[in-house]
C-alpha cells in the first residue's frame, strides 16, 4: 500500500508546487440575504478561525434564482408531494410527471421538436457527444479549441476523429471543412458563451458555414440560459438563430439557478439520443424537486423580465466602474468579466486578501482550468449585488491591485 501513497503524494505535491492545488472554500450561502455566505476560514487560518460573513463575487448562480420564493417553493412542495428521489432510471419507473413537462417546457423555449434531461450540464455533454461519435459511422467532429472539458471527453470518449479549430475563426473552420469530403458525417461543436473569457461565438456565421459543408450544428448554452433571450432561451434566441442550430445544449444549474442539464433538437435525434446514450440510460433520473425547480425557473422568467434586466444593469455599471479603475479587464462583451493575473501565485494572494481583508469571495481561476500565464479572477455578479457593494468591490481591488504592483498580463 506504501507505494500507492507515495505515488498519489506525489502527485498533489506536483499541484501544490505549481500552485495549482484547489483550496474549496467552505461555505455557508444565505438564502435570505444573497449575495452574502458565511465563510468558515480552514484551520491553518489561525489569525481568526471563526466564521464570517462575505459577499460571493463568482456564482454561476448569475440571477439569484436559488434564492426565489418561487423556485423554493416549488423544491419543498415536489419534495413533500412525490418524495425525495425519482426513485428509478428513466426507464424503470423514474420518469415523472414533472420530468416530462419539463423536457416539452425545455423543447417550447428552445423551439425545438423536443428535448432531454441528463443528470448534468456535464452529463448532457459528455454523454450525447459520445453517443454520436459512437453510432455515426464515419463522423468527423470540428471542434471549437476552447470548447467545455464535458465536450472535450464526449467526443474522445466516441473515438470518432476530431479536428480542432482556432478558437472562433471562422477562416480555419472553413479550411478545415473543405478539406472534408462533402458527404461525411460532420458535427460542429461550439459554445455560445465561453466561460472563462466570456467571449460570444460567431454563430450565425458559424450555422451558415455549416449549411454550405453539410454539418451539424451542437451548440453549448449553458452560460447563455437564463441570462439572455426572451425568457432565457440563450444567445441563440436573441439572436435570432435558435433555429440555425440543431442540437442545443443547456443546464438549469448556472441561469435558472438550479440543477441539471438538457440537450433540445428534432424529434428523430432526441430519440436517438434517449435510446442510444449510456449516460442517459444507466442513470437514475433527477428528484422530483430539481425538475420542479426548473420549471418554476423557467416561469419566473417567462413573467418577469425584469430579472434580467436589473441583472445586466449591473453587469454595466460594474463594468463602468472597472473602465474607471486601475484594474484591467477584459469586456469580451456578455457578463463573465475575466481579470487576468497571468501568474498562479500571484492570483491566489490577490484572491485571498480580497477575503481575508475586504470580505470579498472571488475565486482564483488557475491551470488546467485556464492556460498557464492566463491565471485569473473571473467576476460574476447578480441583481443582488447593490451599486454600493460593486463601489466597495472596485475599490477594495483596485487597492490591493496597486499594493501587490500587478500589472496587466501580456
Ligand atoms: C460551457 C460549460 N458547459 C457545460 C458545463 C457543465 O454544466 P453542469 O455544471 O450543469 O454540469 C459547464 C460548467 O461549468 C460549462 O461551463
Amino acid at each position: 500500500m506504501n507505494g500507492y501513497a507515495t505515488f498519489f503524494q506525489k502527485k498533489i505535491q506536483e499541484l501544490r508546487s505549481e500552485h495549482r492545488y484547489r483550496v474549496f472554500t467552505d461555505l455557508e450561502r444565505f438564502q435570505k440575504n444573497p449575495p452574502f455566505a458565511s465563510w468558515h476560514p480552514p484551520i491553518q487560518h489561525e489569525q481568526d478561525p471563526k466564521p464570517r460573513t462575505v459577499a460571493v463575487w463568482c456564482t454561476n448562480d448569475y440571477l439569484g434564482l436559488s434564492h426565489h420564493p418561487e423556485t423554493i417553493n416549488a423544491q419543498i412542495k415536489a419534495t413533500e408531494t412525490y418524495g425525495t428521489s425519482s426513485g428509478g432510471t428513466r426507464n424503470i419507473s423514474g420518469t415523472t410527471h414533472l420530468h416530462n413537462c419539463l423536457e416539452k417546457k425545455v423543447a417550447e423555449l428552445h423551439q425545438k421538436e423536443r428535448a432531454l434531461l441528463f443528470s448534468s450540464g456535464y452529463v448532457a455533454n459528455e454523454a450525447t457527444l459520445t453517443t454520436l461519435g459512437e453510432q455515426l459511422p464515419n463522423l468527423v467532429f470540428l471542434s471549437d479549441k476552447n470548447v467545455h472539458a464535458s465536450m472535450i471527453q464526449g467526443m474522445r470518449h466516441s473515438r470518432a476523429e476530431r479536428i480542432i479549430f482556432k478558437h472562433s475563426d471562422l477562416n480555419d473552420l472553413e479550411n478545415k471543412l473543405k478539406s472534408i469530403e462533402y458527404n461525411r458525417p460532420k458535427v460542429i461543436v461550439f459554445v455560445s458563451v465561453y466561460s472563462m473569457d466570456g467571449d460570444i461565438a460567431p454563430i450565425k456565421e458559424i450555422s451558415a458555414l455549416a449549411k454550405k459543408y453539410n454539418a451539424l450544428t451542437y451548440l453549448d448554452e449553458v452560460h447563455g440560459v437564463g441570462v439572455y433571450g426572451q425568457g432565457g432561451a440563450g444567445v441563440s434566441a436573441e439572436l435570432g438563430l435558435a433555429s440555425d442550430i440543431d442540437i442545443i445544449q443547456g443546464n438549469f444549474a448556472k441561469g435558472f439557478g438550479g440543477f441539471g442539464g438538457y440537450i433540445a433538437g428534432s424529434d428523430s435525434f432526441v430519440d436517438f439520443i434517449r435510446g442510444y446514450a449510456s449516460g442517459f440510460i444507466f442513470t437514475t433520473s433527477l428528484p422530483p424537486a430539481i425538475t420542479a425547480a426548473g420549471l418554476a425557473a423557467m416561469d419566473v422568467l417567462a413573467k418577469d423580465p425584469s430579472i434580467q434586466e436589473s441583472f445586466h444593469e449591473r453587469v454595466a455599471y460594474l463594468k463602468d466602474k472597472l473602465t474607471k479603475s486601475i484594474v484591467p479587464f477584459y469586456d469580451t462583451g456578455s457578463h463573465i468579466i475575466p481579470i487576468i493575473v497571468g501568474d498562479a501565485a500571484r492570483c491566489n494572494q490577490l484572491s485571498y486578501q480580497l477575503l481575508t481583508e475586504h470580505n470579498i469571495y472571488v475565486q482564483p481561476i488557475n491551470y488546467p482550468t485556464v492556460n498557464r500565464g492566463s491565471e485569473r479572477l473571473r467576476i460574476t455578479i447578480t441583481p443582488h449585488h447593490s451599486f454600493e457593494l460593486i463601489d466597495h468591490f472596485v475599490s477594495a481591488l483596485s487597492e490591493i491591485w496597486q499594493r501587490l504592483e500587478l500589472k496587466i498580463a501580456a
